[in-house]
């Protein structure tokens, strides 16, 4: 019996968050995120200080996941971890770790791709979770990614758009720094977006070719018409801060929007999952939810756990992995630039 269980533990730290996650046969038994806070007073994640909490945070978190998965280490059958992309210093701590603990226990080794593992989050096995059939798009949209990949199989993926410049996460928090918000301002965005007009201010979309995105241009216009109307009324952050806020997201949503219908347009896939701390937006999913009834798609959210950054979904890719046999060397190396 013990023979066909497969124990997984995944270990996450490619930014800010170290996580680790205890999965048997395709069920999560633990899923443990430890955030760094240290980075809110510097509105961004300094690399450097990532890198030294993760050092600081890996032992415990381990440690917390097998406890709370009521497993003994000796019980695991692989180790998987996040190879990339990432920080680098960040994703050192998480695949040292990983190599040491596979090596000390003579059990395999897996390397995950974290943004394979942002879309495979979606075949954790849940009860009422709905898995999307192949091929589907995935929209990964984060602090660190904004992609559309069509996924023709759990192995078979095609990046056919991405961002040429900043993710959307770092769209809202960089606008919430205009604003005078705190690090980082997408929820706070979205919960002043549902208070305020979404058509009360203007900002132009960016032309940008094909199924690619950019979000640059955004922040700069929003930068200059902030800057402008301050300039006449010094209280005019605070008196419009809802509306503005909403005009935001508004825009932010269009400009998804248009390419994953312009993505749904030259694929003819309907089939539509999205993944990233974004996703966790209420404008993004009433937007997808209107797609369902406007455009015949279906789509699919995972839970809130499994769409930040999180070790349960390197834990999934790990799970496919070994069922396939596919081993990491020891030698395997972290890799910041990591493509699907
Ligand atoms: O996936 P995640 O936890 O970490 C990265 O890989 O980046 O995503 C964090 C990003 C941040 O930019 C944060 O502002 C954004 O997700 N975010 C949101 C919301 N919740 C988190 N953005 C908009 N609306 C939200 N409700
Ligand atoms: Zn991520």
């Amino acid at each position: 019996m013990s023979s066909q269980n497969i124990y997984i533990l995944a270990i996450e730290s490619s930014c800010d968050d170290t996580a680790a996650a205890v999965m048997l046969n395709g069920k999560i038994l633990s899923n443990i995120v430890a955030s760094q806070k240290i980075h809110e007073e510097y509105g961004g994640v300094v690399p450097e200080l990532a890198s030294r909490a993760h050092q600081q945070n890996i032992v415990p978190v381990v440690d917390q996941a097998l406890k709370k998965a009521n497993i003994d280490k000796l019980q695991l059958s692989a180790i998987a971890f996040t190879r990339g992309p990432g920080l680098m210093g960040s994703l050192l701590v998480g695949t040292s770790f990983a190599k040491s603990l596979a090596y000390g226990l003579q059990i395999p080794l897996i390397d995950v791709n974290h943004m394979q593992a942002h879309i495979l989050a979606h075949f954790i096995e849940e009860a009422d979770f709905k898995k999307p059939p192949f091929p589907f798009l995935a929209m990964t949209i984060s602090g660190g990614h904004t992609q559309i990949v069509k996924v023709s199989s759990y192995f078979d993926m095609d990046v056919i758009g991405e961002t040429i410049d900043d993710a959307v996460g770092e769209a809202f928090d960089k606008s919430g720094k205009i604003l005078g918000l705190g690090y980082p301002a997408g929820p706070e965005i979205d919960k002043r977006a549902k208070l305020g007009n979404p058509k009360a201010f203007q900002f132009t979309k960016p032309k940008v070719e094909g199924l690619n995105f950019s979000f640059s241009g955004l922040k700069t216009a929003i930068l200059y018409f902030i800057q402008k109307e301050v300039k006449a009324n010094p209280n005019f952050i605070e008196a419009h801060l809802n509306d503005i806020c909403a005009s935001i997201q508004y825009t932010i949503i269009g400009i998804l929007m248009d390419k994953l219908k312009l993505a749904v347009k030259e694929t003819g896939i309907t089939h539509i999952a999205i993944g990233g701390g974004v996703s966790a937006n209420s404008g993004i999913r009433e937007a997808l939810k209107k797609g369902e009834q406007k455009f015949g798609w279906t789509t699919y959210i995972p839970k809130f756990e499994y769409t930040t950054d999180n070790a349960a979904m390197i834990a999934i890719v790990g799970h496919l992995k070994f069922l396939e046999g596919d081993y990491a060397e020891q030698s395997v190396m972290a890799s910041a630039r990591l493509k699907i």
